[in-house]
């Protein structure tokens, strides 16, 4: 079966890297029409904005995407286009998966965690309340009337919701791809002893939608716990199912557990589209110059070949990175080697092909 896939190179090591994945994804015979569009600085330049309609419609077509870094252009009144991207296609759950590859020096030998992230609600939401703003001088007053609780008048304020809508879909989606990934358990973390009623909410809605998959494990942990079990025994974790705040420094842990971010992929799911892209950003100190690390990447586009039910292609990558990696012949500078970004790209079709 053919795919239509919109390719989206992004700028900055973006469109070296993705250039390598689609090389990967080519050499592994599965069919795919790349609709490739341009977002980020090219388009800025050339168009007056980093995000034109056109690459939202050109998803909205192909419903699948994998996308390299954009740089977050800063003074230029427009917002990240990743969170633009995340916010207007709804993609509420992203997926990390942390890997650890025989080759590479990490801490612990063994490590296979998947991060599931809610994307959109929580302390991320971007509700604040600036210090000494006539707003927030309202909301102490409202707080104290309501609760009796004074803030501190030199205090900021960020509003923390956690809903059961938002929270009931990324439940969903993580335990919806334990399940189709054969994963043997799921830890929801969370902190509802002290905040019952954001990650309280949480908590009771992640186990009443377990409810629904009978054949995973689900059970809880304090996030400051399952800290603790990161530094001393991540193998004894598998899927963490998150709230916002928590998914995205738990991913960034779990990326340092396994190498760094050569070698993170990631994915943000929806019920409509998804869009998959490395953890790293657009690494403007070693752009152009042919030696970032392609795997993130290349992992990235397994997960999405992975999600377009190229079961047997995904496989075949992640076995080809795997040996590239314990064989330590072909690696780019990040992960100790003198390979360029197109040599490690090239090993890897080679061996997936
Ligand atoms: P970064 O991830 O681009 O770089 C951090 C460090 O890691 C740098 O030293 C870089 O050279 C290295 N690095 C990252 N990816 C690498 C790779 N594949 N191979 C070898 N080395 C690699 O983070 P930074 O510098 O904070 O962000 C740069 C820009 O990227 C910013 O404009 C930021 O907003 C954007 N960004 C975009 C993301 C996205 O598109 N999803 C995610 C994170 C950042």
């Amino acid at each position: 079966m053919r795919h239509r896939v919109t390719l989206i190179p992004g700028d900055g090591i973006g469109p070296e890297v993705a250039e390598a994945a689609r090389l990967v994804v080519d050499a592994t015979g599965v069919a795919i029409d790349w609709d490739i569009q341009i977002a980020g600085a090219q388009a800025l330049e050339r168009e007056g904005t980093p995000l034109p309609d056109r690459v939202l419609e050109a998803v909205r077509r192909s419903r699948t995407a994998i996308k390299g870094p954009i740089t977050t252009p800063v003074g230029t009144g427009f917002r990240s286009v990743n969170v633009a991207l995340r916010q207007e296609l709804d993609l509420f759950a992203a997926i990390r998966p942390a890997r650890r590859y025989a080759g590479l020096p990490t801490r612990h030998p063994s490590v296979d965690l998947v991060t599931i992230r809610e994307n959109t609600e929580d302390l991320y939401r971007g509700i604040e309340f600036e210090r000494g703003a006539p707003d927030t001088a309202r909301l102490r007053e409202v707080v104290f009337d309501i609760a009796g609780y004074r803030i501190a008048e030199d205090a900021g304020v960020t509003v923390k919701p956690i809903s059961i809508t938002g929270t009931r879909r990324v439940v969903r989606a993580g335990l919806d791809f334990a399940r189709r990934n054969g994963r043997r358990l799921v830890t929801v973390g969370h902190k509802a002893n002290i905040m019952p009623f954001s990650d309280g909410v949480f908590l009771a809605t992640a186990m009443e939608v377990a409810e629904e998959f009978p054949e995973v494990e689900v059970r809880d942990m304090h996030i400051d716990e399952m800290a603790m079990w990161l530094a001393l025994e991540p193998e004894t974790l598998d899927v963490l199912l998150l709230p916002n705040l928590y998914g995205d420094i738990v991913s960034d842990i779990s990326a340092g557990l396994v190498g760094g971010l050569g070698v993170a992929p990631g994915a943000n799911l929806g019920w409509e589209y998804a869009v998959f892209e490395p953890v790293h950003g657009s690494a403007p100190d070693i752009a152009g110059r042919g030696v970032a690390d392609p795997i993130a990447m290349i992992l990235t586009a397994a997960m999405m070949l992975r999600h377009l039910a190229e079961t047997d292609a995904a496989d075949r990558v992640e076995a080809a990175v795997s040996r590239l990696l314990e064989e330590g012949r072909t690696l780019t500078p990040d992960l100790g080697g003198f390979a360029g970004t197109m040599d490690v790209a090239g090993a890897v079709a080679n061996l997936a092909g």
